[in-house]
């Protein structure tokens, strides 16, 4: 039976790809900055563990209670929507350490199991944003758009060792508590000047007519990449991703 280990397990995407995962009898290794047993259905196959992914103490501890793992699933992480002049470096850092230092820390923490057992795939979970510019996520775009460059990368240097490394980009997610996270963990207020320019994004994104992007959709979109290995290295999940992604590729193929 496989091992898959998820960070960021405590809702959103991370939670639903932890049942998936349990529902087509992995076993699965659900790690959560503060461990809750009661938001995933008890099973033998599965085991709740603490890891922040930007601390390296937690990366260490977690790695080495998790034991031998076949699936990494890189899915925690903190958005941002705020103006630049309005963002302190201080929460630039912050938001660097988890969507893009603390994928890179996890990834350099698996690496060697992988190469010496010639087998093993990384998933990253970055975002549509880094399809289609969007004003006010610039910081957040950067943090994710590193992450496609670095899988990119890597699964070049890894081919060797049959290691496979993906790249999941979700669409926009109402459902989840990213947007809610977002706000409590930053209580930032974006600048007068960038008001209207939040407010009108806003309402676009309320219109009901937008495709968006469910947790199962992305769910199944890290199952696919971490099963079969004909997968494309970059997968848009959700509708309005597969839409950006096509844009993207015919605004490349035209240019
Ligand atoms: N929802 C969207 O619209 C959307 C769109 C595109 C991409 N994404 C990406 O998809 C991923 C999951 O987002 P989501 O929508 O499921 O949001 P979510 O419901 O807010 O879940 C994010 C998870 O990441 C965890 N987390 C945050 N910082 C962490 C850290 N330092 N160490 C370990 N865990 C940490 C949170 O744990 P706590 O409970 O401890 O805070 C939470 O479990 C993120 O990488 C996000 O950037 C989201």
């Amino acid at each position: 039976m496989k091992t898959v280990l998820i960070t960021g397990c405590s809702s959103g995407f991370g939670l639903e790809t932890a049942k998936y995962f349990l529902e087509r009898d992995w076993n699965v290794i659900a790690t959560m900055r503060t461990p809750r047993e009661d938001v995933l259905p008890p099973s033998k196959n599965l085991r709740i563990i603490p890891l922040d992914v930007a601390d390296a103490d937690s990366i260490r501890s977690a790695v080495e209670s998790a034991g031998p793992i076949d699936v990494l699933v890189n899915n925690a992480g903190i958005g941002l929507l705020n103006a630049v002049e309005g963002t302190p470096m201080e929460m630039i850092r912050e938001i660097f350490e988890t969507n893009t230092f603390g994928v890179m820390a996890m990834t350099q923490a698996v690496i060697p199991q992988f190469r010496e057992r010639k087998s093993g795939v990384v998933v990253n979970v970055t975002s549509s944003v880094t399809l289609k510019s969007l004003p006010l996520v610039s910081v957040y775009t950067a943090s994710k758009a590193a992450i496609n460059a670095f899988t990119e990368s890597l699964a070049l240097e890894l081919e060797q060792f049959g290691v496979r490394v993906r790249v999941v980009l979700p669409g926009r997610a109402p459902t989840t508590r990213f947007a809610e996270n977002g706000r409590e963990s930053q209580r930032m207020i974006v600048p007068e000047p960038y008001e209207t320019l939040a407010q009108s994004l806003m309402e676009e994104w309320a219109e009901a007519d937008h495709p968006t992007t469910n947790a199962s959709d992305v769910a199944g979109a890290i199952w696919r990449a971490a099963t079969d290995p004909s997968t494309p290295i970059r997968i848009p999940a959700g509708a309005d991703s597969v839409e950006w992604a096509r844009a993207a590729k015919a605004t490349v193929a035209t240019s």
